[in-house]
């Protein structure tokens, strides 16, 4: 069976990811130094007896010394908030990490590496759906700069050392074990003030969003099936799109509240939720439906079963 190592993996792509890698029989290994992750996320997994678990720094560590050989690299540890404008945050766990890891990937042999990407590497798109040659990219946030550097780097490491890769540019993607996001924001300040929910920016920020089982199916699929190519960028997203006025009206509908005051910051820059906020997110999936995949869940119909899985989590719903 193939092996894998999951930075990132106690995390909410990552653990999803471990889950269904372990599911079909790998042997896998998490690196992750806990920043945003949660061993309860992992802790199930490790009865399968083919988990290991290296608690470690992605910027800094050496995994010469700790695995002897890999077959897939997954890396999905990163600073994943988009609302930190802290450039030296980004530089150092967007960019040195992945740097890192490829650095890791050469040294260990690793045959297959898989970048956890974001869409907001297009910056505001002038096409909707955006595909994966829309260019030239202008990412508006520093997250966008890092992910589409370290884009760069995978792409760059394949060519010089033979290795294959794909970068994911991920829409939003939501389901249990969330760790940050507009749902976990609207649930976290409808618990503290159920009459009163402040919303950042203008509302009409339009963006897509995928199921986490879709998410983790897509990037599975696009792995096993992947050849005749030393590199490639492929979108996971959904074909349709939610405002985050609309998922405020779900979040309170869901919460059984009523008479809840919305009240809209009114952002930046024209109704952006924070500097760097791209007001309309909607993926061409069109490539990776050709290889066969589509995703179960619209994006509201994802957005309903996220808020519904967060409140089973803190024990709102049953
Ligand atoms: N969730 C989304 O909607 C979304 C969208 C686009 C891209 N992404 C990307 O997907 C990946 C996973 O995101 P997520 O939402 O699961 O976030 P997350 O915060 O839940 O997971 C990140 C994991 O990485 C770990 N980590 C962070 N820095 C580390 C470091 N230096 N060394 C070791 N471990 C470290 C954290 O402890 C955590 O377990 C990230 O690269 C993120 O940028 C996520």
């Amino acid at each position: 069976m193939p092996s894998a190592l999951v930075t990132g993996g106690a995390g909410f792509i990552g653990s999803h990811l471990v889950d269904r890698l372990l599911g079909e029989g790998w042997e896998v290994t998490v690196l992750d130094n806990f920043s945003t992750g949660n061993f309860e996320n992992i802790k199930q997994a490790f009865k399968t007896g083919r988990l290991k678990i290296i608690i470690g720094d992605a910027k800094i560590i050496d995994l010469s010394g700790e695995l002897e050989s890999i077959d897939y690299v997954f890396h999905m540890a990163a600073n994943p908030d988009v609302r930190e404008i802290t450039p030296s945050v980004h530089f150092q766990e967007n960019i040195s990490a992945t740097f890192n890891i490829l650095e890791c990937s050469r040294k260990i042999g690793a045959k297959f590496f898989v970048f956890a990407s974001s869409s907001t590497v297009y910056g505001d798109a002038l096409k909707l759906p955006t595909p994966e040659d829309y260019g030239p990219l202008k990412p508006i946030s520093l997250y966008g700069a890092a992910k589409l550097a370290a884009e760069g780097l995978v792409s760059s490491y394949c060519y010089t050392f033979g290795m294959t890769g794909v970068s994911f540019r991920l829409a939003n993607i939501v389901g249990p074990r969330l760790t940050h996001g507009v749902i976990y924001d609207f649930i976290n300040k409808l618990r503290e003030n159920p009459k009163r929910l402040e919303i950042l920016g203008d509302g009409t920020q339009k963006k897509s969003y995928v199921w986490i089982e879709d998410c983790v199916e897509a990037m599975f699929h696009v792995v096993k099936r992947f050849k005749d190519s030393r590199y490639e960028v492929y979108n996971i997203g959904s074909e349709d799109w939610v405002t985050v006025s609309e998922i405020a009206d779900m979040t309170i509908e869901l919460m059984g509240l009523k008479n809840v005051e919305k009240v809209f910051t009114g952002g930046v820059n024209g109704g952006r939720g924070w500097i760097g906020d791209v007001k309309l997110m909607n993926l061409d999936i069109s490539k990776i439906r050709s290889t066969g995949w589509k995703p179960k869940y619209t994006s509201k119909e994802a957005v309903k079963l996220a808020i519904e899985a967060r409140l089973r989590e803190l024990g709102l719903k049953p």
